[in-house]
């Protein structure tokens, strides 16, 4: 700890002397995790970003740096969904070095292996918990524990420049953004922000490059009419379905005529075709969920639901499911040797929670649409991948048959 605070002093001094205190960044290696046998054969480095005025906004982060070539590789910075959905799972489920031995908890602590897909074989990323209240992140007042999705571009801006001005060996690394799920909307508008920053001329230059987004949210649902083309793209349905939904709904699957007997018959005949297959990753099976019913669902955490991020029931899921992993990750995050090894800041958040649906959160971007646009023109590269089917949101269709879909 003492020695990367000297760094940041240095870096202070030379640099930033009339800003210094904004740049207080905390950060350590960790060489060893509670679980993973002998030293980590990769480098990881967590710590706390202050943004905001205050620096009462503290954002955790996890990074790895590239297995291959530091010096060359890309920077990526990754965020997860929810919003409130800790980074971590991107880092044990998802693209990161480690994934849990799934075995059935038998209460002692959960052991976890390589992954030998890491993302972080060909690039350094660094997993941020954001907004605010997500993972390890936490407010330092009331006041800064208010979010929202403009608030959130802000913090991550600053999270980004802060970084970066204490990392200064990865300033002329490409970098991108990528994210999951709820990151579709605000991962466009925080590249137009960092965009517009280097154009004004902000120091430092973030070298940005384009992004990554997986089961993004891009348009508001009731808007989409994608995920009947997207299920028969994928083989979910057969030819003849799809063809005569086409034709008896004319390609409009969310505003249904309630006197269109053929087109709410295909509607129903879809939602049975699809009823067995996981909605987040259409290769998996439904499983239940480990995660706790939220208070007072927000649309946003609806919208999740609806894509099995969330059970609403806290129904223990069978071995073999990926929430299996899920509810492993409770467990091996909240025993008190993981939090020392990850240097959380002692009695900064009380327990750690996977998806924390309980954030004062403010919807601001409905549509990411625009942004894409504009960053496409502006010479960005994308790549949006989906695993994911939206469920279609059939009031009508409820209605007419009285029965739940
Ligand atoms: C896209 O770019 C145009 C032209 O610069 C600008 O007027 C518009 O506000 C931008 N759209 C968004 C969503 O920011």
């Amino acid at each position: 700890m003492a020695k990367s605070n000297i760094a940041i002093a240095k870096v202070c001094f030379l640099i930033l002397s009339h800003v210094c205190s904004q740049y207080v960044v905390s950060h350590t290696m960790v060489k060893f995790l509670p679980g993973f046998e002998g030293p980590l054969p990769f480098q990881l480095e967590t710590g706390y970003v202050g943004v905001d005025e205050s620096e009462d906004v503290q954002l955790f982060y996890y990074f790895v740096k590239s297995e291959r070539n530091p010096k060359e590789d890309p920077l990526l910075i990754w965020l997860t969904g929810g919003p409130g959905c800790s980074t971590l799972s991107a880092l044990l489920y998802e693209i990161g070095p480690l994934k849990f031995n799934v075995v059935e908890y038998t209460g002692s602590l959960p052991t976890l292996l390589l992954n030998p897909n890491s993302w972080t074989k060909v690039s350094s990323i660094i997993f941020v918990d954001s907004p605010v209240g997500t993972g390890f992140s936490y407010a330092r007042s009331q006041h800064a524990s208010q979010t929202g999705d403009l608030k959130q571009v802000h913090h991550l801006r600053q999270f980004l420049m802060k970084w970066l001005m204490v990392h200064p060996e990865f300033l002329s690394n490409q970098v991108y953004l990528g994210g999951d799920s709820y990151s579709g909307l605000t991962v466009p508008v925080l590249i137009q922000e960092i965009s517009k920053g280097n154009e004004e001329g902000a120091n430092p230059l973030i070298n940005m490059q384009g992004y990554v987004l997986g089961n993004p949210i891009t348009v508001p649902t009731l808007e989409s009419n994608s995920a009947i083309p997207f299920a028969h793209g994928m083989g979910l349905i057969s030819d003849e379905l799809y063809e005569s939904l086409r034709i008896n709904c004319g390609g409009e699957y969310q505003t249904i005529d309630p006197s269109n007997e053929e087109c709410l018959n295909d509607l129903l005949a879809y939602h049975k075709s699809i009823s067995g297959i996981n909605s987040a990753h259409i290769l998996e099976p439904v499983c239940a969920f480990a995660s706790r019913k939220p208070q007072e669902m927000s649309k946003r955490s609806l919208i999740d639901q609806l894509q099995g991020f969330v059970d609403p029931e806290p129904t223990l899921p069978t071995i073999g499911c990926r929430t299996y992993g899920y509810l492993l990750s409770h467990y091996w995050v909240n025993d008190e040797n993981v939090r020392k090894a990850l240097h959380i800041q002692e009695g900064s958040i009380g327990k750690w929670l996977r998806c924390n649906y309980g954030i004062p959160y403010t919807t601001e971007i409905s549509n990411s649409f625009p942004f894409h646009v504009n960053l496409s023109a502006k010479g960005y590269r994308s790549l949006i991948y989906t695993m994911a089917i939206m469920t279609l949101l059939c009031h009508s269709l409820r209605l007419k048959h009285g029965q739940e879909l």
